[in-house]
C-alpha cells in the first residue's frame, strides 16, 4: 500500500491525490483520502478499484480542507471494497495504513468489549479505534497517538488525523517505510520520495521506531521511547521527464525500451572502459576470504540472484547458498564466519528480502545490496550499496531492473574472480568487454520485435505454456514464466530443460507451447536433445537462439526468435529482453491492464 498526508494552507485534496498516483505502483485495488473540513470535522471519500474511481467520486462530491491523508491499498486483511478501503475513521480520529497490524484480532477484541463497532474486515481500522479510545479516555493527540503506537505488533506506516484539530497530522513507521517533506508552510508525509519528490525538495526518512508530529510550520520527530530525537535531512533531486509514459502505451514498453540505457549507465558507474576493468566500490570485506555468499531475493530479483550464483560459483570458485527471501527468513540456516549476503532488491522495500537482511546481519555477515533505490530501508541497512541505475520502474512486472542487476552481479563476480586469483587480467578483459558490448546488443533486439510477435500470437493461443532452459539460462526460463503469468494470467511453468523428461514431459501436447531459451552455448546440444524428446511427444517447440542456433534447430522449432551473437557470459542478460516483451506482446493481445495486472503490486511491504 501507499499512504500520503498533508498538513498546509493550500486545499489538501488535489495534493494527496496526485501523491497517491504516484504510489499507486504499490497497490491498486482500493483508495481513499480524508480531510479536515473548515469546521474541523472529518470528512472523507473511498472507492474500491483504481484511482480513477476515487477521481470520479471526488469529482461527484469534492472534499474541503487543507489537512488530508490518502491510500492506495494492496489488500491484506479483507476484500478490496470500499468499505475496507482506507482511511479508517472511529470517533474523531481517521487514519491509513500499509503493513500488517499482527495482534489485530486481540485488540479488536479488546476494543469490542469496550462497546466499540467495527465496520470493516481490516486489521488497520484496529489502529483508527485504538486512537480514539486513547482520546476518550483524555488523552490530547499526540499522547493517544503515541499510547496507540506502542501496543501495536507487526509492521506498520502510519498516518493519523484528528476532528477539531486542523494543521495536524501524526506519522508512525515500524518496518514499512514513511518519510517526511519540507515545504514552505506546509509539511507532507508519504510512503516514498517519489510520492513527495514534486512537493518537497527536502526529505528525512524516519527511522524504524519513529513517529512524528507535523504541523504546517513545523516537524517534530520522536524515537520509540517517545524522546525528541534528529533525523538528517536529505536534497532530493525530481526529474519530471523519468516518470512520464514519453507516448509508449504502457510503461512497461518504455521501461522494455530502456534495457540498454539501464544496462549501459549501471555500467558506466561499474567499469573503467578504458581498461576495460571492473571498478566497484572497495568491499568491507576482503572477497579473497570469503567462505560462502549467501544470496536471497524475491520475484524476479531472486532470478537474478540465480544467474548470480552460476557467475559467483564458475569464474570466482566462491561457493553460494541461494533461497527466495520468505522461506530463507524462517530456514535458521548455519551462517559462516565472514560470510557475505547478497540481498536484490529493486526497491530496497520489499518485507522479505528486508527480513532476511536483518537475520543475516544478526548473524554476523556482511550486508551487501544491489538495489535501484538506493536511500531505501535495506541501503540504509547494509553495509555496502551496489546501486544500479535504471531509473524509476513504474510499471509493475520489472523489466529494465532485472537487466540491470544482472550487470551489477556479472561485475562483481568479476570482481571477486580477480580478488580470489581464479581469473587472469586477459579473462577479466574479455568478460568485461563482452559486458560493455551489452548495450548496442540490447538495442538490436529491438530489431527481432516482429519475429516476437510472431511468437506471441503462438503463445497467446495456449492455456500452459512450458518455459525450458539449461545451466546460465535456466533462471530466463523462470523470468519468462513469471513474467508471462504476472501480465497475461496464462498458466506458466519453468524447468531446467534436463528435468522435463522427469514428470513435466507428461504435460507436452500441440496445446502447450515450450519455449526454450536456448544460446549456443556449450549446454546447446543438450538442450536440443530436450526438444527432440518434447517435439517427438507432438510438442510445438518455439525458441529464442542465435544464428548458429537456429540452424541446428531446422525441422525442431515451428518459430525461432534469431538473437544477436553474445559471449555465453553476458547471454542471461540479453535472452531475459526477448522474453519479457514476449510476454508483452501476449498481454497486448489478451488485452490485460499490463501495467497494473490484477492482485499485484510492485513493492510489497508485507510479509
Ligand atoms: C513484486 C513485484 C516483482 C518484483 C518483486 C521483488 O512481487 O511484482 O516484479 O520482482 O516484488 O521486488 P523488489 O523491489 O524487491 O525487487
Amino acid at each position: 500500500c501507499g499512504i500520503c498526508g498533508v498538513v498546509g494552507h493550500r486545499p489538501a485534496t488535489p495534493i494527496v491525490f496526485e501523491a497517491l498516483r504516484r504510489l499507486e505502483y504499490r497497490g491498486y485495488d482500493s483508495a481513499g483520502i480524508a480531510t479536515l473540513t473548515a469546521d474541523g470535522t472529518i470528512d472523507r471519500r473511498r472507492a474500491a478499484g483504481k484511482l480513477d474511481n476515487l477521481e470520479a467520486v471526488l469529482k461527484a462530491d469534492p472534499l474541503t480542507g487543507t489537512t488530508g491523508i490518502g491510500h492506495t491499498r494492496w489488500a491484506t486483511h479483507g476484500a478490496p471494497t470500499e468499505a475496507n478501503a482506507h482511511p479508517h475513521a472511529a470517533g474523531r480520529v481517521a487514519i491509513v495504513h500499509n503493513g500488517i497490524i499482527e495482534n489485530f484480532a486481540t485488540l479488536k477484541a479488546e476494543l469490542e468489549s469496550e462497546g466499540r463497532i467495527f465496520l470493516s474486515d481490516t486489521d488497520s481500522e484496529t489502529v483508527a479505534h485504538l486512537v480514539d479510545f486513547y482520546l476518550d479516555q483524555g488523552k490530547a493527540p499526540r499522547d493517544a497517538a503515541f499510547a496507540a503506537i506502542k501496543r501495536l505488533e507487526g509492521a506498520y506506516a502510519i498516518a493519523i488525523i484528528f476532528q477539531g484539530h486542523d494543521g495536524l497530522l501524526i506519522g508512525a513507521r515500524h518496518g514499512a517505510p514513511l518519510a517526511v517533506g519540507y515545504g514552505d508552510g506546509e509539511m507532507f508525509l508519504g510512503s516514498d520520495s517519489l510520492a513527495l519528490a514534486p512537493l518537497a525538495s527536502r526529505i528525512t526518512y524516519l527511522d524504524d521506531g519513529d513517529w512524528c508530529e507535523l504541523t504546517p510550520g513545523n516537524v517534530i520527530i520522536f524515537n520509540g521511547d517517545g524522546q525528541e530525537v534528529s533525523r538528517p535531512i536529505q536534497n532530493i533531486a525530481f526529474m519530471a521527464g523519468q516518470v512520464g509514459k514519453d507516448g509508449y502505451r504502457h510503461y512497461m514498453e518504455k521501461e522494455l525500451h530502456e534495457h540498454p540505457v539501464a544496462i549501459g549507465q549501471t555500467l558506466q558507474r561499474i567499469t573503467d572502459p578504458a581498461s576495460k576493468t571492473i571498478a566497484l566500490p572497495k568491499m568491507p570485506f576482503d572477497p579473497a576470504q570469503v567462505p560462502r555468499v549467501t544470496i536471497t531475493a524475491c520475484g524476479s530479483a531472486f532470478y537474478a540472484g540465480m544467474v548470480g550464483r552460476y557467475w559467483l560459483e564458475s569464474l570466482a570458485r566462491v561457493p553460494v547458498e541461494i533461497d527466495v527471501a520468505s522461506e530463507m527468513r524462517y530456514r535458521d540456516a548455519p551462517q559462516p564466519d565472514k560470510g557475505v549476503a547478497l540481498l536484490i532488491s529493486q526497491s530496497g522495500e520489499t518485507a522479505d528480502t528486508l527480513g532476511v537482511l536483518r537475520s543475516l546481519k544478526k548473524a554476523g555477515q556482511s550486508i551487501v545490496s544491489v538495489l535501484n533505490v538506493e536511500h531505501s530501508t535495506m541501503g540504509r541497512e547494509s553495509d555496502l550499496v551496489l546501486g544500479m541505475v535504471a531509473g524509476p520502474e513504474i510499471s509493475v512486472a520489472s523489466t529494465k531492473a532485472f537487466t540491470a542487476q544482472l550487470s551489477v552481479l556479472a561485475a562483481l563476480s568479476i570482481d571477486f574472480a580477480r580478488a580470489r586469483g581464479t581469473i587472469d587480467k586477459t579473462r577479466e578483459e574479455t568478460l568485461t568487454a563482452s559486458l560493455l558490448d551489452l548495450p548496442s546488443r540490447a538495442a538490436e533486439v529491438f530489431t527481432r520485435v516482429e519475429a516476437i510477435q510472431e511468437m506471441a500470437r503462438i503463445v497467446a493461443e495456449a492455456r500452459d505454456v512450458l518455459y525450458l532452459g539449461r545451466g546460465i539460462c535456466t533462471p530466463i526460463a523462470f523470468e519468462g514464466a513469471l513474467k508471462l503469468k504476472e501480465i497475461s494470467y496464462i498458466h506458466a511453468e519453468a524447468y531446467a530443460a534436463g528435468e522435463l523428461k522427469h514428470g513435466p514431459i507428461s504435460l507436452i501436447d500441440r496445446t502447450v507451447p515450450v519455449v526454450a531459451i536456448a544460446p549456443s552455448t556449450i549446454l546447446f546440444d543438450k538442450t536440443l536433445s530436450n526438444l527432440q524428446e518434447a517435439k517427438a511427444r507432438g510438442g510445438r517447440i518455439l525458441a529464442f537462439t542465435d544464428a548458429a542456433g537456429a540452424k541446428r534447430l531446422e525441422g525442431v522449432a515451428e518459430h525461432v526468435v534469431i538473437l544477436p551473437d553474445v559471449d555465453a557470459f553476458v547471454a542471461p542478460i540479453l535472452y531475459a529482453i526477448p522474453v519479457q516483451i514476449l510476454a508483452y506482446e501476449v498481454a497486448l493481445l489478451k488485452g490485460t491492464d499490463v501495467d497494473q495486472p490484477r492482485n499485484l503490486a510492485k513493492s510489497v511491504t508485507v510479509e
